[in-house]
């Protein structure tokens, strides 16, 4: 085979290996955008819905009450320091209601992105201490006990 024709046969195996695989979401910092480096994830707990999650953006546990449960064990001592024991506020603001100081925490991915990746100031990353599993446990308690108008509770939308 010449040079030129193994280059279009590798072009073409290319372009079927890339459709085959499942598109998986890119995930970025809420403050710079820059792609958030994933490797530094801790591994733990069931790494197939976290699978899932990425691709499909949406929260697994959304509305399982057991994660929930848990969500909300591992909220109190990772977060509630900071933004209240029913998430209403304190040092940080509140998660129950419908006003975000970041948008994109309407939707799944945008609220990991904010716990993985961390925001402003007191807002550090929390994948020191978090799995990723542990990070879509506590998202999902988050779900649970909004108050704020559905509506606006754009994880609930296709
Ligand atoms: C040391 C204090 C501290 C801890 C611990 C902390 N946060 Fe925060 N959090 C903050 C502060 C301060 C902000 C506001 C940052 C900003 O505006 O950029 C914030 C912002 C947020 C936001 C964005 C809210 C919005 O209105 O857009 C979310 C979501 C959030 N935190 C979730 C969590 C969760 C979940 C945990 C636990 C895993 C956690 N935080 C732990 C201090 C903290």
């Amino acid at each position: 085979m010449n040079r030129k024709k193994l280059l279009a046969v590798a072009a073409v195996s290319l372009t079927l290996i890339s459709s085959t695989a499942v598109a998986e979401i890119t995930f970025r910092n809420t403050i710079t955008g820059e792609p958030l480096d994933m490797s530094v994830a801790k591994s733990g707990g069931n790494e197939t819905v976290f699978q899932q999650f990425k691709e499909t953006g949406k929260n697994p546990y959304n509305g399982d009450k057991e994660a929930i449960q848990k969500g909300h064990d591992l909220y109190l001592p990772a977060c509630s320091g900071c933004h209240g024991h029913e998430a209403e506020g304190k040092l940080g603001p509140g998660l129950a209601d419908d006003y975000w100081t970041y948008p994109s925490a309407t939707k799944d991915q945008g609220l990991f992105e904010i716990l993985f990746g961390g925001a402003k100031g007191m807002m550090g990353p929390q994948y020191v201490n978090l799995s990723t599993d542990e990070m879509l446990m506590i998202m999902s308690w988050i779900r649970d006990i909004y108050t704020g108008d559905p509506k606006k509770a754009k994880w609930l939308k296709k």
